[in-house]
């Protein structure tokens, strides 16, 4: 038995797969707040490039990857299929689990199989500057380390909680040539009233986001990236399930369940995506999406229009929402730390091919610490989410021979001081109380 399933350079996919035609009921449109009708891409070309708005709106199954963005996923791709024989024994049980390592990349995660692309259309369309936000960091650290392979300049809002907890982010995306500024900032309007009401604010991925859209919205030589929720940013990331697919065949087996971890749908999207076809045509596989209980848009939101950040700035998107005005708490997973989800896994979770569970800081940060010392790689704690998951599926019943699939979205070499936290008792669970949860949904867009 191969403890990993290698692929070579050549066995690549050269197209990613966008899995919008096959979802059944399909996807709903993204609405213009102004006149509740579907937005086209005149509206938003002011902020995207036309390349990537195409692919936003595409109904194609496949679409090409370019040269330039295979040779630049070359650095780290096709990343390595991993059997967990470690923690499988630790555990005691008859799954196999099976894990797709995304920590290879530069940068730590999935993010670059999006920033790459993005950076490209960017610079084919001539862009001279983009803005994101990023909450874990990783997602700065992605478009940096893009941006910087095609001459482009970078500015990153990273949510305040993040800035402070994870310094060496900041470094990273500085010697990529960024520059970044912590979220709310004094240098949007937003950000300035948002300070001016709540001074102490840890500030959230909507918060953000409604800077960097402001910081592109207002200025000639800048366009806006996003790293997560959109379409098309889900079909970059669909290479991981393509890949995984192979690896899957080379290792003579096929997953019972597949499982991610869900902040805005990105990197769940991108190992899922590739084996729902199978399942439509009739193969048993339980999906299952993994959200924190201090942030549950998946399990205790609502599917329905919201804006994507908090200034109102975004198209309404129909997915499930706590409400964009809702600020979950610090913890320490800044990745899963966000209001809505991509209405791509909307649908799936609509459509009940996708099973949301959510579950508690602490017993993620325990089966990242497992996993440290049975595999060896130290987790991101948004991955650690989806390994606790692979866990208590393992473990559901250890004589059940099932073949688990998870998504390893990051390794967490970055995030060692909430490890310190952990192991100093420092961390707590935090359900967030159903009643503010309501408060926020009553503050939806009426649609
Ligand atoms: C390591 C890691 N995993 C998962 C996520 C969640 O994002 P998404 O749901 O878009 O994959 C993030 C986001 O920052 C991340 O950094």
């Amino acid at each position: 038995m191969n403890k990993k399933i290698v692929l070579r350079d050549d066995e690549m996919p050269r197209q990613w797969y966008n899995i919008a035609p096959d979802i059944p009921n399909g996807l709903k449109p993204p609405l213009d707040p102004e006149t509740n009708e579907p937005m086209g891409p005149e509206k938003l070309s002011a902020v995207f490039p036309m390349g990537l708005l195409e692919q936003e709106m595409s109904g194609e199954r496949f679409i090409d990857i370019p040269e330039e963005v295979q040779e630049i996923y070359k650095i780290w791709r096709p990343s390595p299929m991993v059997r967990a024989t470690a923690l499988e024994k630790a555990l005691g049980t008859k799954a196999k689990i099976f894990f797709k390592n995304e920590g290879v990349s530069p940068v730590g995660s999935h993010k670059p199989n999006s920033a790459v692309p993005q950076a490209y259309y960017n610079m084919k369309e001539g862009v001279k500057r983009l803005s994101t936000e990023t909450g874990a960091g990783q997602w700065g650290s992605a478009l940096a380390f893009a941006t910087s392979k095609f001459g482009i300049e970078c500015k990153v809002y990273m949510v305040r909680v993040s800035f402070d907890q994870k310094p060496y982010r900041k470094s990273m995306m500085q010697m990529y040539g960024a520059s970044i500024v912590a979220s709310p900032s004094e240098e949007t309007n937003t950000g300035r009233k948002i300070l001016a009401e709540h001074p102490d604010t840890p500030g959230s991925l909507g918060i953000a986001i409604s800077e960097a859209l402001e910081d592109a919205a207002t200025r000639d030589d800048t366009k806006y990236a996003l790293g997560s929720v959109l379409n098309h940013v889900c079909m970059h990331q669909s290479i991981i399930g393509l890949e995984a697919k192979k690896q899957m065949e080379i290792a003579g087996e096929y997953p019972d369940v597949i499982i991610g971890c869900c902040g805005g749908g990105s990197n769940f999207a991108g190992i899922a995506a590739a084996f729902v076809p199978d399942y439509l045509e009739g193969k048993k596989i339980n999906f299952v999406g993994v959200e924190p209980a201090s942030c549950p848009s998946l399990t205790m939101g609502k599917l329905a229009y919201d804006f994507g950040d908090v200034a109102q700035m975004t198209p309404l998107l129909y997915m499930y929402t706590l409400g964009h005005d809702f600020i979950p708490p610090g913890i320490h997973a800044g990745g899963l730390r966000y209001h809505g989800m991509s209405p791509m896994l909307s649908a799936l979770v609509r459509e009940n091919i996708v099973h949301p569970m959510k579950v508690h800081q602490l017993e993620c940060f325990e089966a990242g610490a497992l996993f440290a010392k049975t595999e060896g790689i130290i987790p991101a704690p948004e991955t650690c989410h989806a390994i606790r998951a692979a866990i208590i599926e393992a473990t559901r019943d250890l004589n059940d021979p099932k073949t688990i699939l998870f998504n390893f979205s990051g390794h967490g070499l970055i995030d060692m001081a909430s490890y310190d936290k952990f192991y100093a008792g420092e961390l707590h669970d935090y359900d967030y109380p159903e009643e503010d949860i309501a408060k926020s949904i009553a503050n939806l867009p009426k649609v």
